[in-house]
């Protein structure tokens, strides 16, 4: 077949088609590798091609022009009928990826959402590859899931023999923060089709410089103001203090923001010298992430014909939600907006960019029920628009009932893994685009499906019933940790010396309009301040070429195998870093060890909420000579991750933190512990109990469902005790978090 034909925006070549119908009847999935097969008495309906399987997603006539062309296969029928005749069990679900589509996935948290996504990423590939669809897959990561696409799924080997599929890798193209790109090896760069992934500063709302700026996303009026004024004066040109005139130019950096606020008189004027500071220092954090440059990655970048892409913000951590809701944001605005061209002056669109999937993991927290994110109106619109336009939405959640409705009502497929909770099932039923069989609504069979089997609801099949599958297995690897996660922490580490410096030296001020906040003068020379921040400056890279389409599998294999020996030797180099605490790494395992020689010791204060502490009973672990960066490392792992500190802090499962890191030199570290315990109960906190552990004590307190627990290192004369806030709430956390931080000044 001719490889530039589009079958997206042409519906000539219908006959052509026709005759390359395979004439042997598909191949069943055979009941034994479909291990769970409940029996449903209400008829199934469905449209069935007997050469290729159950076709979801296209309607009768339309699947009579495309046949086999196109389709993606998904899994297998692995529900049984009442009639062994009419029975479809084992039958391919063949997706349509010829038009486009919004589809919603849910499911519990384990059910198999992510690895679904996989399968729809794969099977767009695989189309790709035969030349039936040429369109751009982009999948959003926020967990590192779907880098690991470039390895074959070694793992699941026998199951895929029992699907008769061979495991392999496919060449993603992976775009992580500019900072960890940065500070990887250039080896490993290349072979693992990493590139940077950046913003820029000038394609954020006033409304994301809140969310980016401020926790809550909410700016005071005065600083809104200020961020007015100094993207006003970038954008437009000002006069300097000596009457030079600054001109105005189009892209920015942060950087560039901090020297407006520096040399603007009309600035100066017009806010309070700490007002102008919290600016800074905000700013400052916002570019210590790593993500904010000029020229920023654009959707052509991400966006490219016959490629996935994979945006992985993992690296980001917790800072990955307001970062990724506005790349998000600014995606699905430009797609629209390229695509949109099409109608405007007649060239297809195709030519800007091509129809694009977007693909989204853990949505509800870009497009939730209540509250606003900056991605939010973006995604409702794209998914409301984005289908007249050729592009495809697939989003995925563990909360169905989170998500708003105005995204979720736009699916025309819907698949629903195992849900345990009362309202995902009604938010399921309510929006399922298909008819719901009595069964599928029992809370018992819906939260026993097992990992891997779904219910999928077809708008195309209107008033026929959704029906149970099961998902097939990976061909490439489904994520997880792996030795380039690793990799990434280090690469976090090196460049963060200076931050974490930061964090402990530069208090935070607050902006309190009504209280006059004076900084010393000494503590911001600005010059100087503004010199470190030149000094933190990530160099220029270097232009990125964009990935070249296709590899070939034998160039993958080899690669791959470069990738892992690469890796181990670097680790192995990277050892004696990463077990100074002699401790596993907290991906690999949440669960401390139970030793029997090294039961932790209590002391139980809980009862006695008057309980003073003695600080002559806790130890302060000295360390060899350490760089402050990895002692600070080592400790606040040592605190996250000991079996007494791991318990107290985290009794359950969905608990917000906030660590503050107090770092001091020449002090002494029990006067230290002595003043850090008297801020907390004097912000009325009580001690609950210290509990001893190879040679750390950890200092446990707690006011009602705030916990906070820490313990004192002490390398050279640097004394190091990272306090770890956590709680179920994120305002409650905050509140202490930040009354203690200004405390402690
Ligand atoms: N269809 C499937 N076939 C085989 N294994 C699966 C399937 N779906 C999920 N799994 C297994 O379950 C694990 C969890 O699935 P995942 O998709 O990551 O869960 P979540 O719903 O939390 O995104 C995967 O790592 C994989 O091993
Ligand atoms: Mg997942």
């Amino acid at each position: 077949m001719d490889e530039e034909h589009d079958f997206q925006e042409t519906s000539e070549e219908a006959d052509e088609i026709d005759s390359e119908l395979p004439k042997e009847p598909v191949k069943l999935i055979s009941e034994d590798t479909l291990d769970y097969h409940p029996r449903v008495s209400e008829p199934l309906e469905l449209l069935v091609d007997p050469d290729t399987g159950v076709v979801v997603g296209r309607s009768q006539s339309f699947h009579k022009k495309y046949g086999p062309v196109g389709l993606g296969m998904l899994g297998a029928i692995s529900e049984t009928s009442d009639d062994i005749l009419t029975s479809l069990v084992g039958t391919p679900v063949k997706l349509d990826l010829v038009s486009p589509h919004v589809m919603f996935v849910a499911g519990k948290r384990g059910s198999g959402k992510s690895y679904t996504l996989g399968i729809i990423a794969e099977e767009l590939a695989l189309a790709m590859e035969r030349s039936q669809i040429e369109v751009a897959g982009v999948l959003i990561d926020t967990v590192d899931v779907f880098r690991q696409m470039v390895e074959p799924n070694v793992d699941q080997e026998d199951l895929l023999e029992k699907w008769g599929l061979d495991d392999r890798g496919f060449p993603v193209a992976v775009y992580i923060p500019r900072r960890t790109y940065a500070g990887l090896p250039d080896e490993v760069k290349k072979k693992a089709r990493l590139y940077p992934l950046a913003i820029s500063p000038r394609e954020l709302s006033d409304s994301d410089w809140g969310y980016v700026l401020e926790k809550g996303g909410q700016l005071s009026t005065t600083m809104e103001n200020l961020i007015g004024d100094i993207i006003d004066s970038l954008r437009h040109g000002y006069t300097l203090e000596e009457g030079t005139r600054q001109e105005g130019i189009r892209d920015f950096s942060i950087n560039d923001m901090i020297r407006v606020i520096e040399s603007n008189p009309a600035i100066q004027d017009l806010y309070k010298a700490s007002t102008q500071t919290a600016m800074i220092q905000r700013l400052r954090r916002a570019n210590r992430l790593g993500i904010f440059h000029p020229g920023g990655t654009s959707a052509q970048d991400l966006a490219i014909g016959g490629q996935i892409t994979v945006i992985d913000v993992a690296p980001l951590g917790s800072d990955a939600e307001s970062v990724l809701a506005i790349l998000t944001n600014i995606l699905c605005r430009q797609v629209l907006t390229y695509r949109m061209t099409w109608t405007d002056d007649g060239t297809s669109a195709r030519e800007e960019l091509p129809p694009t999937w977007l693909i989204v993991d853990e949505a509800h927290t870009l497009v939730p029920r209540t509250g606003n994110t900056p991605a939010k109106e973006a995604i409702i619109s794209y998914a409301k628009l984005g289908r007249r336009f050729g592009c495809s939405l697939v989003l995925c959640t563990q909360q169905p009932s989170a998500v708003a409705d105005d995204a979720i009502s736009q699916s025309d497929i819907i698949l629903s893994h195992s849900l345990s909770h009362d309202n995902d099932i009604r938010a399921l039923q309510q929006r399922a685009p298909a008819v719901m069989p009595e069964q599928f609504k029992d809370k018992v069979f819906i939260s026993s499906l097992p990992r891997g089997v779904a219910l999928l609801f077809d708008q195309t099949t209107e008033n026929k019933r959704g029906f149970i599958f099961k998902v097939r297995p990976r061909l490439s690897k489904h994520g997880g940790t792996d030795r380039l996660s690793g990799l990434f922490e280090a690469a976090k580490l090196a460049p963060h010396e200076e931050d974490l410096k930061d964090e402990i030296t530069i208090q935070e001020v607050e902006i309190d309009e009504s209280e006059k906040l004076e900084v010393p003068s000494d503590e911001f020379k600005d010059d100087e301040m503004l010199d470190e921040i030149e000094d933190e400056d990530i160099p220029d890279l270097p232009h990125v070429p964009r990935p070249p389409v296709k590899l070939s599998r034998e160039d993958w294999e080899l690669l791959d195998s470069w990738i892992q020996d690469y890796v181990t030797t670097l680790f192995e180099q990277k050892q004696q870093e990463f077990s100074i605490t002699e401790e596993t790494a907290p991906r690999e395992t949440t669960e401390p060890e139970v030793s029997i020689v090294d039961e932790p010791i209590i002391e139980d204060y809980s009862d006695d909420t008057d309980a003073v502490i003695d600080v002559s009973n806790v130890a302060v672990r000295r360390f060899g000579n350490l760089q402050p960066t990895l002692l600070a490392k080592a400790m606040t792992r040592k605190v996250l991750y000991s079996r007494s500190s791991h318990e107290f802090l985290f009794p359950t499962e969905s608990i917000e933190r906030e660590t503050v890191l107090i770092e001091s030199d020449d002090v002494d570290p029990w006067d230290l512990v002595e003043r850090i315990t008297g801020i907390l109960v004097e912000r009325g906190l009580h001690l609950d109990s210290l509990r001893h552990e190879d040679d750390f004590t950890f200092v446990l307190l707690r006011k009602d469902e705030v916990r906070v627990a820490f313990s004192a290192g002490i390398s050279e004369n640097t004394v190091c005790i990272p306090v770890i806030f956590s709680g179920t709430s994120r305002r409650g956390v905050s509140i202490l978090s930040d009354q203690f931080r200004v405390a402690m000044r």
